[in-house]
């Protein structure tokens, strides 16, 4: 699919994700390209954006809001979230999801437990039939990374620390570090998180099993809404 076909499906679903938004929220604002159009189209309705209050999954959503004269508030004991929308890396026909491409997962994870509706925008190529063609991000306490690492290696078929473009280490906004693991074919996902939260310094994974309420997806040029796995048509 071409990438022009691809920003296409995330500007419906950006669109589309709006609908579910209303005057006085407040909102989990997710990471992502994704989400970048989504903050994009949202700071077209000021009477909308003005209205709401929004946490940001990440350093970088958080400047894009603000950027665009949008409420940016902090993480807060007393603060319900209405609605988490958020993108994917990939979805699959259980709607389990990865997550993580961006670096945000931490972060992501935490807005979305909170939030009482959670959306998730997926464009047709992060459809698939098995978690795993997109490498795991595991999510690992600096201190001792390496050793970390080491353990949660036999799990997969191969893990790699993420590092910027410049060959620096890649940190989260929570100051730690990433692998990017190769999930085995005959992995039960559902299995992984458990085992991998068994070892000391990983702190999350990119595996989003149950968060999704409603998913926005592609199909013939039109957005579709998918609440339950029977609605699933890949
Ligand atoms: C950020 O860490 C990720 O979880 C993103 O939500 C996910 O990678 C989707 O990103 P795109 O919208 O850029 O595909």
């Amino acid at each position: 699919m071409y990438q022009r076909d691809l920003d296409k499906q995330k500007s419906l679903l950006a669109k589309a994700a709006i609908k579910y938004l209303q005057k006085g929220m407040v909102l989990g604002l997710g990471t992502g390209s994704t989400i970048d159009i989504f903050i994009s189209e949202l700071s077209k309705i000021e009477n909308l954006f003005s209205s709401l209050k929004i946490v940001a999954t990440s350093k970088v959503s958080a400047k894009k809001a603000r950027d665009n004269r949008m409420n940016v508030v902090d993480p807060d004991k007393y603060l319900e979230l209405d609605i988490c929308i958020d993108g994917a890396d990939e979805v699959d026909r259980n709607l389990s999801m990865i997550k993580g491409g961006g670096g945000a997962l931490l972060w992501e994870k935490i807005v979305a437990y909170r939030a009482s509706k959670r959306i998730y925008l997926a464009d047709q190529s992060k459809q698939v039939t098995q978690l795993g063609a997109f490498p795991l991000p595991v999510e690992i306490i600096d201190y001792g990374h390496e050793w970390s690492a080491a353990a949660i290696e036999p799990l997969f078929k191969g893990v790699r620390l993420r590092k910027e473009a410049t060959g620096n280490i890649f940190k989260t906004d929570s100051n730690n570090v990433i692998y990017d693991c190769l999930i085995k074919n005959e992995e039960n996902t559902a299995d992984l998180g458990s085992k991998l939260s068994a070892v000391p310094g990983v702190v999350t994974s990119g595996l989003f099993d149950q968060f999704i309420d409603i998913l926005l997806t592609c199909r013939n040029g039109g957005v579709k809404e998918i609440s339950s796995k029977e609605n699933v048509f890949w």
